[in-house]
């Protein structure tokens, strides 16, 4: 276990903005919790858990306890004629762990290629892209309880999982850190490509559907990320701040009549997914900044705020707040962050 006080987070979080810390305490094992709580000046102040800080906006400076988990081990669990189970320490860098998975043939994590965070992060928010979520892969969720410092063992089925989200961003928010998460991954022989996005199917185009491998897939969304998202070493971002807003049937209707171009993607219950990003780049604010602020819309993709350099949280909260009034008022369609407000 590791304690340091009053530190800055500038470097912690993926939109770079300033705050600091009073004490951030970095964890490996379930006992460094029960230790942390017999601690009379760490027990009374209140405790937030932050990953690779890759989906969290700061808008303030934290009077209070950060913790982070640095357990990063991979351990085989156990193996049978078709899949492996892996079980990961929520420390450990999701792409450095789903890099590793490709490399020995498996499938299941590919087309999550390229995700800033961390293993620990990626149940809270059910990290999805290009036809994946990350909950078809987990089997079961280890967290420790940040009162009492027990190890609790969710179940798939237990974690709740949603649209980029879970029981640890929704119901049990705020309680629980992730230690270890359990993925069932198939071996090469009896897994498949999921090219259900024409973006991944494009880049493969000419080699044989047959033939592909984990690596193929994990090296053309890979490419596809680096095209289309900004690199947040470069502009500091957390990827889509906002969730695409689900309409019912009527009001898409209503909508699509207005603006015939309306990107969709109906859903299984006859509901429609509408792209934020479309929604805000209609507002006019796709490569805007907050006026006077480095606090900017991608010029590359509307759907990522970004931290041009100086922007603080406050701002870029203000900016995100300024998008869902417009859209607001445009489409009659509430945005919500998918990004954690702190
Ligand atoms: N579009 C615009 N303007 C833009 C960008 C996109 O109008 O500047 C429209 C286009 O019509 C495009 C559509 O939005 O076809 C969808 O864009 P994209 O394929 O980039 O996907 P997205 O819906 O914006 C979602 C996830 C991403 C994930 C991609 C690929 C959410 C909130 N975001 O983005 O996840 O990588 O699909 O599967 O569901 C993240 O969660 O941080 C994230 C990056």
């Amino acid at each position: 276990m590791h304690i340091q006080a009053h530190v800055s987070l500038k470097e912690d979080t993926t939109f770079h903005v300033p705050a600091t810390a009073r004490y951030l305490v970095e964890i490996d094992k379930q006992s460094d919790i029960r230790a942390l709580r017999s601690d009379p000046v760490l027990a009374v102040l209140p405790w937030h858990v932050l990953g690779a800080g890759s989906n969290v906006l700061l808008t303030h400076d934290i009077d209070g306890v950060v913790l982070r988990n640095r357990y990063q081990q991979i351990r085989l669990v156990k193996e049978d004629e078709t899949s492996v189970w892996l079980s990961v320490g929520g420390g450990l860098n999701w792409d450095t762990f789903v890099r590793h998975t490709v490399e020995q043939g498996l499938w299941g994590l590919e087309n999550l290629a390229a995700i800033p965070g961390t293993v620990g992060a990626a149940p809270v928010q059910n990290i999805g892209a290009y036809g994946t979520e990350v909950q078809d892969a987990i089997t079961r969720v280890q967290a420790l309880h940040l009162l009492t410092g027990e190890r609790h063992e969710f179940r798939n089925a237990e974690c709740e999982f949603g649209y980029r989200t879970s029981v640890f961003k929704g119901r049990l928010k705020g309680q629980y850190i992730i230690h270890r998460v359990t993925f069932r991954l198939r071996k090469l022989a009896h897994g498949h490509p999921n090219l259900m996005y024409d973006s991944v199917r494009e880049r493969l185009v000419g080699k044989d559907e047959k033939q592909l491998t984990p690596l193929d897939i994990y090296e053309a969304v890979s490419a596809i990320r680096a095209e289309r998202l900004p690199d947040p070493k470069q502009e500091g971002n957390a990827g889509s701040f906002f969730k695409n807003p689900e309409v019912d049937a009527d009001y898409f209707h209503q909508l699509q009549q207005k603006w015939p171009d309306i990107p969709h993607h109906q859903l299984v219950d006859g509901s429609y997914k509408i792209p934020a990003a479309w929604l805000i780049e209609a507002c006019g604010w796709k490569g805007r900044c907050l006026s006077g602020t480095d606090a900017c819309v991608s010029s590359r993709h509307a759907l990522v705020l970004i931290n041009r350099g100086q922007a603080t949280g406050a701002q870029i909260l203000q900016l995100a707040e300024a998008i869902q009034t417009d859209v607001n008022h445009t489409f009659g369609i509430h945005l919500e962050p998918e990004v954690i407000i702190l």
